[in-house]
């Protein structure tokens, strides 16, 4: 799987990925930079993100800033617009990628575990996007918010409620905004993927023997689980302004899975080729 956009499609774009030191945020910010952009990358962990640093540092073209933020804190995420906006002049983008998660009946959660995931998720996507929205609308520059979401934002789920809660009202977020911020310039949109193998989510959603249980490959029409790759290259189309039209949408990215589940027949699927002929069989008139 290779880039899709051609080189220097991002340059002289200024882009924070929160949640950028590991999985689907280091994969889209990789890419980023590989398309000319200068990357801010924020989570909790510093030494996690300057490990990815060094290693994006290696692809350049772009620059690398790492900067620890959390992101339930509207104070360390103005600190990084601050230092990012010192450091090359503007932002022209924000992903809003960071995210915590884990598996449990909702009845057995805390009202603490519900608010660590609602805080991160919602709470943490609203501090980014009024922060980065508030300088925009400020600067009279524009600017493009890309939401990553999941399938479940519409549909509901069970056994990851406070995620399902948390990433509808992104969505609504994304939908809103979109409509309201369109006068100053700003885009908002967002991405549903599908199962995307990162450590991050493997050893929260499938944790131990559950991986191969419920190997997520085989509940999808497509057969198998998603490349970052794919995922980043629908990621650097919409942080483009190749994508300037697109406005308050949600892609989704998932093999077809969330409409497997949907589709009335579709279970019918288990239908064998011999199956069928004895159905067709039944329903010919006789004679
Ligand atoms: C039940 C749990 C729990 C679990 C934590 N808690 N894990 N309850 N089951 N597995 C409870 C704790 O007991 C505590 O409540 C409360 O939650 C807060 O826990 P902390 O560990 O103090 O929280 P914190 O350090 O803020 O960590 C947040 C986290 C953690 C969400 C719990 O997993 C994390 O840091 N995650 C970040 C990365 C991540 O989750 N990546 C996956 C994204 S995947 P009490 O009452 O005991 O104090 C994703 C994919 C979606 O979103 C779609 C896939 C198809
Ligand atoms: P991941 O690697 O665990 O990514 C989550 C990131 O969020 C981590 O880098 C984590 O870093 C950061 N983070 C968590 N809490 C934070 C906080 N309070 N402040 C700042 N950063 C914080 O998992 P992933 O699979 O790549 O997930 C990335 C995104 O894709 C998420 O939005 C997820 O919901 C979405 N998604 C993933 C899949 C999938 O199959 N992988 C499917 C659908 C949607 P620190 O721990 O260092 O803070």
């Amino acid at each position: 799987m290779s880039g899709m956009l051609k080189n220097n499609a991002l340059k002289g774009h200024t882009i924070v990925v929160t949640g950028g030191g590991t999985g689907l945020g280091k994969s889209m910010g990789t890419y980023f930079l590989q398309l000319g952009a200068n990357l801010v990358i924020t989570s909790r962990k510093h030494e996690v993100l300057e490990k990815t640093a060094t290693e994006l540092r290696e692809l350049g073209p772009g620059e690398v800033l790492p900067m620890a933020c959390d992101v339930r804190s509207y104070e360390q995420v103005e600190a990084v617009i601050t230092k990012s906006i010192d450091q090359f002049g503007s932002i022209e983008g924000l992903v809003n990628n960071a995210a915590g998660n884990f598996i449990s009946p909702t009845e057995r959660l805390s009202s603490r575990a519900f608010d660590a995931v609602i805080d991160i998720v919602l709470k943490g996507t609203t501090n980014w996007t009024l922060a980065m929205g508030k300088n925009w609308i400020k600067a009279k520059t524009g600017g493009t918010i890309l939401n990553i979401v999941t399938t479940y934002a519409w549909t509901g789920s069970g056994y990851v409620v406070p995620s399902a809660c948390a990433k509808a009202g992104v969505l609504a977020l994304t939908r809103s905004l979109a409509v309201e911020w369109a006068k100053y310039g700003i885009r908002s949109n967002a991405i549903a993927p599908g199962p995307f193998p990162t450590e991050g989510a493997w050893n929260r959603l499938l944790p131990g023997a559950l991986a191969k249980q419920f190997d997520p490959a085989t509940k999808i029409p497509l057969k198998r689980v998603g490349e970052h790759q794919e995922l980043a290259n629908l990621a650097a189309y919409l942080m483009s302004p190749f994508s300037a039209y697109i406005n308050g949408e949600v892609v989704t990215i998932d093999g077809g899975e969330w409409l497997q589940g949907a589709g009335e027949f579709n279970h019918l699927e288990q239908i064998t080729p011999e199956m069928w002929d004895v159905l067709e069989a039944m329903r010919k008139p006789k004679g």
